[in-house]
């Protein structure tokens, strides 16, 4: 018999309360690809928690909000050593901040939300994930990028060239977390670099 298909409306308050920090970075193209980036991911790992990592894949990203985009850029994505820069730990903790604000606005307990900042709390600077839901997050965080669309948008952030990028996505793809995300990731890059004629340009 197949599982139950997930109810993710569930999460339709939170998406609204959360939208008017998704202007920041591309967060309204990186959140909903990566939430289904993980829904493809928890459909394969059942015994994760769909609600804690749904909800913190959702509201990871949304302490860019509170940067200036320049800095961002600047700082976060072009920087040497960037995923330890001081605007990557803001945006963690101003993560944390703000996606309690919305937790807390759309009704969910303290032990979600808990559970949810933790995730969030060290999700790019943190060495080593805790836990399944943690890897599940993180492999989420990064599959998108693998995608035409995440070529295409990421390659700006870091001022490279499709090709370049997609080069970079090579090693990313030796940090993924679970052995499915590593399988989705690179079906997906093989897949990109045809439709973007990278063996040509
Ligand atoms: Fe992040
Ligand atoms: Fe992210």
């Amino acid at each position: 018999m197949l599982p139950p298909t997930p109810d993710l409306s569930r999460y339709d308050d939170v998406w609204r309360k959360a939208e008017p920090y998704m202007r920041a970075r591309k967060n309204d193209v990186h959140i909903p690809l990566s939430f289904g980036w993980a829904q493809m991911l928890l459909d394969h790992y059942p015994e994760a928690n769909r609600d804690i990592c749904s909800l913190a894949i959702l509201l990871h990203d949304i302490g860019w909000y509170s940067i200036d985009n320049d800095t961002i850029i600047s700082e976060g994505f072009r920087s040497d050593n960037y995923l330890q820069s001081d605007v990557r730990y803001l945006h963690e903790t101003e993560g944390v901040r703000l996606g309690t604000v919305v937790l807390r606005a759309t009704g969910w307990g303290d032990d979600i939300i808990t559970e949810v900042c933790e995730i969030i709390d060290g999700h790019d600077t943190r060495p080593n994930p805790h836990h399944l839901n943690d890897r599940i997050v993180r492999d989420a965080d990064k599959l998108w990028r693998f995608s035409v669309t995440g070529i295409a948008v990421a390659s700006d952030w870091f001022g490279k060239t499709p090709h370049q990028y997609a080069d970079h996505l090579g090693t990313v793809l030796t940090r993924l977390e679970t052995d499915h995300g590593q399988m989705l990731a690179e079906r997906e890059l093989a897949a990109s670099r045809a439709a973007l004629m990278l063996h040509v340009i």
